[in-house]
């Protein structure tokens, strides 16, 4: 008999077919996020488990799995997961990294040139038929290109976001828990300053790096502080490695210029103060939203959980 697998969201069509083929599949049919109950119920009977970022797999809900053998995380990141309980039942957690690496990169320059150049202020106000003609002093924003930018964690999706500056001849910066060989920071065309440094001189610092407990609020008061008045904070990585609540006084107190923002600390809640900060571009955490990529993701969450529950080794087994 084939396995079952449980799926807490509905995937793009073309993988449902596939997954529908090959286990037996149950998954949530309405487009919302299921409840802790609803997982746990999912789960008891199933061998394998295909969970969003948005959902919480807990101990509980790990313990309630007596048949689980893999959690096939729909994301590259996988903080939403507790892996020493997976670990100590011998659960194999897999991710989708690579595939969704320039689709995310695309999107932080989205947000680069939304915040510096105003997009959405600019563009809301062209709708709203109060635009009276051009003026030489309407909607200012500050130039991208030829500035400095501050990429924290130069993994992935950090390499991918310093390729695309070189279009933009920008100065690149980063920092990362390790330093690159010369011969790859002179691919990236990007040199090593200590986190501290990097605040300091950057004109655009962009996350980049995972949620862990080393990196929750690594951007609180006291490193928003060292960012210049005309700088702007961009996160596409996890909400979490920001304070939300310093981050919110910095910009009220136009301590940063801005902040481009695709994930917050606590989703799907943005904070009333923040969605009034018009220096904040906000985004509803579409870092990889595009079909390619999550039909892409898709198929490596196919391949992952298909390995493990035919006893072979999947391709992104998580550490
Ligand atoms: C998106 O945030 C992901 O981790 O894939
Ligand atoms: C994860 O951070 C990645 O770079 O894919």
């Amino acid at each position: 008999m084939a396995p079952t697998v449980f799926l807490t969201r509905t995937l793009p069509d073309p993988i449902m077919r596939e997954l529908r083929r090959r286990f037996r599949l149950r998954f949530n049919r309405e487009d919302r996020p299921l409840s802790k109950a609803e997982i746990l119920r999912g789960v008891r009977k199933a061998d394998g488990l295909i969970s969003m970022l948005s959902d919480a797999i807990d101990r509980e809900i790990i313990e309630a799995a007596p048949d689980l053998r893999v959690i096939a995380n729909y994301a590259v990141g996988y903080n939403n997961i507790d892996l020493n309980a997976a670990r100590e039942r011998g659960m194999v957690v897999t991710n989708t990294p690579g595939v969704l690496t320039e689709t995310t990169a695309d999107l932080t320059w989205a947000l680069i040139l939304s915040v510096a150049r105003r997009i959405p202020e600019a563009e809301q106000f062209a709708r709203s038929g109060k635009w009276t003609g051009w003026a030489p002093t309407q909607l200012l924003g500050g130039d991208v290109f030829g500035k400095t930018l501050g990429i924290v964690g130069l993994g992935r999706i950090g390499q991918a976001v310093a390729r695309r500056a070189a279009g933009f001849e920008m100065r690149v910066v980063y920092t990362s828990r390790r330093r690159l060989p010369i011969r790859e920071e002179k691919r990236f065309r990007a040199s090593f300053l200590p986190l501290s440094d990097l605040l300091r001189e950057s004109d655009f610092v962009s996350l980049h790096l995972p949620l862990t407990p080393e990196s929750r609020h690594l951007i609180d008061r006291k490193a928003l502080r060292r960012m210049k008045p005309t700088a702007f904070l961009i996160n596409t990585a996890r909400g979490p490695i920001i304070d939300e609540e310093a981050l919110i006084e910095a910009l009220r107190n136009k301590q940063i210029a801005g902040a481009g923002l695709d994930v917050f600390e606590n989703e799907p809640a943005i904070p009333r103060e923040l969605r009034e900060i018009k220096e904040a571009v906000l985004l509803p955490h579409v870092g990889s939203a595009s079909l390619e990529t999550r039909i892409r993701m898709g198929r490596i969450v196919l391949e992952n959980i298909v390995a493990v529950l035919t006893g072979k080794k999947p391709p992104n087994m998580v550490k």
